[in-house]
Order: structure tokens, then sequence, then C-alpha cells
């Protein structure tokens, strides 16, 4: 049975340089079956903060983000991809971050699994360490054992310009079932 890697893409940015990582890293796993959620194409509504979750309810929201979260549950390994705004992740990487709230009744303990977090920083690249130290804190409570790939357009350059990091970042998406 191939393995399923669930991908959150969450820069508006289709293919700038947090998407590029995030993908160059998915489809170098080989017998994977990838799934790409390109956050900002979606139609999706933030958590309405009913607790209808906590109460083991369904969630009211039925939109976009739906099945992304079933993907989100049920994959065996994730990416999640976002640049850094203002000094964190964007809006719609919180977004989507929220509404795993009910993941934590629906799937309450869940495999251990592993999960690569890309960020990307314009500024030198300890910018984008507080972002992807956060996201993986949230991951790693969900039983993700985290590794991180960092990268800032000042250090690297664009990653389409930069083989070396490109590179690294297909060894890191080797690495989810290693
Ligand atoms: C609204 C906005 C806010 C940003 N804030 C920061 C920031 O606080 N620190 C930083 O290093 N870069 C910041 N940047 C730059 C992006 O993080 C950087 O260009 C990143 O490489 C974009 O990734 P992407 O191509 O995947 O969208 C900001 C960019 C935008 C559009």
């Amino acid at each position: 049975m191939s393995r399923k890697v669930c991908v959150i893409l969450a820069s508006p940015a289709r293919h700038g340089s947090t998407s590029t990582l995030a993908e160059a890293a998915a489809n170098a796993i080989e017998d994977a079956e990838v799934h790409i959620h390109f956050l900002n194409g979606l139609s999706f509504r933030d958590c309405v903060g009913c607790h209808a979750c906590k109460q083991g309810k369904p969630c009211p929201l039925k939109d976009d983000l739906t099945p992304v979260l079933d993907d989100v549950r049920d994959c065996d390994a994730m990416i999640v991809a976002t640049p850094v705004y203002f000094g964190r992740g964007t809006g719609l990487y919180y977004m989507y971050e929220d509404r795993t709230f009910k993941l934590y009744t629906e799937q309450k303990e869940p495999p251990k699994r592993k999960a690569l977090v890309v960020v990307s920083a314009g500024a030198p690249v300890k910018h984008a360490e507080p972002t992807a130290e956060r996201i993986q804190r949230i991951l790693t409570r969900r039983n993700f054992d985290v590794s991180v790939l960092l990268h800032s357009t000042r250090d690297d350059g664009l990653p389409k310009d930069n083989p070396e990091l490109m590179e690294r970042a297909r060894e890191m998406g080797r690495k989810l079932f290693e």
C-alpha cells in the first residue's frame, strides 16, 4: 500500500520559496501518494470556537478545509510550509491550525509519524527560527517527530537558483520514511 504524504502550503504564492521547497521534498519520496493542499486556493472559514468538537460533536464548519483535516488525520507523514510574515506564520497557516482543534478529540492518540516544517524568511535565516519552532511544538504535541528546513532569500537566494538547497529539501523529504 502506498504511503500518504499530506502537504500544507500556507504561502499565498503557489510557486514561491516555501511551496517550491515543500514540493521538492514531497516529490523526492518514492512510492508515495502526495496530497498537496494549497490553502490559498481553498475557501474556508476560521474556527468559530464553539467547542462542539470538544464535546464529541461534529465540527459545524463544512468547507474546503474539511477533507484537508481528514487528510492530516490519516496521512503517514506531513510537510507544513509557510513563509514568515511579521515574525510569524501566515494568517492562512493560523486559520488552518485553529481548525485542527477537532483532531485533538477525533484522534486522541495519534500514531508516531514524521513531519517536515519548511519556513522561509526574507531577512537572515535566524528570523525563520521562532516560526518553525512554534509549528514544531504543535506538531510534536500531535506525536510527530519533526525536522525543520529553514530558508532565507537574503542568505540563500531563491530555491530554484540554489541546487544545494533543493537537494537538501529532497533529502529531508526522503528521510520522512527512513
Ligand atoms: C506581508 C509580509 C510580511 C513579511 N514579514 C516578514 C518578516 O517579518 N520577516 C522576514 O524575514 N520576512 C518577511 N517577509 C518576507 C517573506 O517571508 C519572504 O519573502 C519569503 O521568502 C516568502 O516566501 P514565499 O515565496 O513562499 O511566499 C514578509 C513578506 C510579506 C509579504
